[in-house]
């Protein structure tokens, strides 16, 4: 399928009703133009927010100045600019975000020769970061029974040639740590019970949150104890500690979508009343404990990215402006980057879909917290994606569902941005083929 025949269809991350469609306006931000765009640099966005290089009206006319952008075309970040994070350089900012593929099917949580084939092939297609699927760091924490997981360390082998095909076709290895709460144990292809809570009797299991609320039509929650969740403090650790022995070179902590994080988060899913609830400060509280906790595990040379919703799309709950101070306090506790998506944690909301609407939350993070970002959702064209990165609206774009069908994507675009087959990340064994 040709990207321009994309449509505009919601995306709901576990199959549930699709929102109606309704344009809405993002108080935050519009889209930045190159003259808006505050305080972005030029030279090289590993440090967000930083001014550096040149400011589009004082590069000087020449043949280094792009005509589009007025801007210096030597200092100019790209698609295809390298990105340091910590002691990790990955190649280009074309990253595969995590996508699930509920392809675990012996249900023990190990990755099978289908995960092999997915990850090992987008690096070959030219990724930068690669960034694996939801990865249960408890079975319960699953979001379906085929859902992959790193909670025990007999699967810390069943993740490690897959590491090593992505490091070997010079991508960077990432993982997204899950726990699914009252989202888990939902049906998926494999299983049946699509949409829906998985029965006890097919192998779902009883789901915990923050305050015993059901999300849709799933099955209510039980109420987590103040044990239960450092115990879920230390099964992140944990997790993170496998996929470090595996051989990743990155971690992910899955804040988003109304899974346990984002849930404890916002304040339409948390009524708690003690430590964990509350004011912003007790929600953001199990969330800073496992980045602490997952930090104090991982090497100091090793990048750690959050992905957040950056709004729930709904009145009186998580929004950009917490968004913003939560992105802050990730960056003093050792986050290296926010991955800004929206969305997941109620049903039925109606969100402005269309292409790049996720991108001015990104923007508004990494100007405001001074945080780098990458952006997501509906980045589909090579054009698109290079203009997010060039604009400083985010360091990095992740290509998903146009992934899915073309696992080549930054190849052509390199093609059509013009960079040279030589520059371009082909395999030595593919670069004949280059277009
Ligand atoms: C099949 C599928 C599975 C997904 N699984 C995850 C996941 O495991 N974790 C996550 O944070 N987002 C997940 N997402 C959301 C994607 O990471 C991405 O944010 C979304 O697809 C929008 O980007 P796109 O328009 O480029 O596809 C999933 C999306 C798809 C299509």
């Amino acid at each position: 399928m040709d990207s321009d025949t994309l449509t505009h269809e919601n995306f709901d991350f576990r199959g549930f009703d699709v929102p109606e469609l309704k344009a809405v306006t993002l108080a935050a931000s519009g889209p930045n133009t190159d003259d808006s765009a505050p305080g972005i640099t030029l030279e090289h966005s590993d440090k967000a927010g930083k001014k550096s290089g040149g400011k589009a009206g004082r590069a000087k006319k020449g043949k280094n100045v792009s005509k589009e952008t007025g801007k210096s075309k030597k200092n100019r970040v790209g698609l295809f600019t390298p990105m340091g994070l910590r002691d990790v350089t990955v190649r280009n900012r074309i990253w595969l975000p995590p996508m699930c593929t509920y392809s675990a099917f012996a249900r023990d949580g190990k990755p099978t020769p289908f995960h092999y084939q997915h990850y090992v092939s987008r690096a070959f297609g030219g990724f930068g970061l690669i960034i694996a699927e939801a990865t249960a760091v408890a079975p319960e924490g699953r979001i379906s029974p085929c859902d992959v997981g790193l909670w025990e360390d007999g699967q810390i082998d069943a993740w490690r040639w897959i590491v090593d095909g992505i490091r070997n076709a010079g991508a960077v290895p990432a993982i997204q740590l899950n726990h699914a709460d009252r989202k888990a144990s939902t049906g998926c292809f494999a299983v049946g019970y699509e949409g829906q809570s998985v029965p006890e009797e097919a192998g779902g299991w009883p789901t915990v949150a923050p305050s015993a609320i059901a999300f849709g039509g799933l099955n209510k929650p039980r109420e987590l104890s103040v044990d239960e969740i450092h115990g879920i403090v230390g099964a992140f650790a944990a997790a993170a500690g496998r996929a470090v022995s595996a051989g990743f070179q990155a971690i992910e902590i899955h804040a988003a979508h109304g899974y346990l994080i984002s849930e404890f988060l916002d304040p339409l899913s948390n009524e708690r009343t003690d430590e964990y609830g509350g004011d912003l400060q007790g929600r953001a509280r199990f969330l800073l404990e496992v980045v602490d906790a997952v930090r104090a595990t991982i090497p100091e040379s090793m990048p750690l990215l959050v992905r957040i919703s950056a709004t729930d799309w709904a009145a009186g709950g998580w929004d950009l402006d917490q968004t913003i101070v939560v992105s802050k306090l990730l960056k003093e506790h050792g986050v290296d980057l926010v991955d800004v998506s929206t969305g997941g944690i109620m049903a039925g909301v109606s969100i402005p879909v269309k292409s790049n609407y996720q991108v001015p939350f990104a923007e508004q993070v990494r100007v405001k917290a001074e945080i780098p970002t990458t952006a997501v959702c509906l980045i589909t064209k090579p054009k698109q994606a290079d203009k997010i990165v060039s604009r400083g609206e985010a360091d990095a774009v992740e290509i998903g569902r146009a992934a899915l069908r073309d696992p080549y994507w930054p190849l052509r675009a390199a093609n059509k941005l013009g960079i040279p087959a030589t520059e371009a990340p082909y395999q030595p064994q593919y670069i004949r083929g280059a277009y």
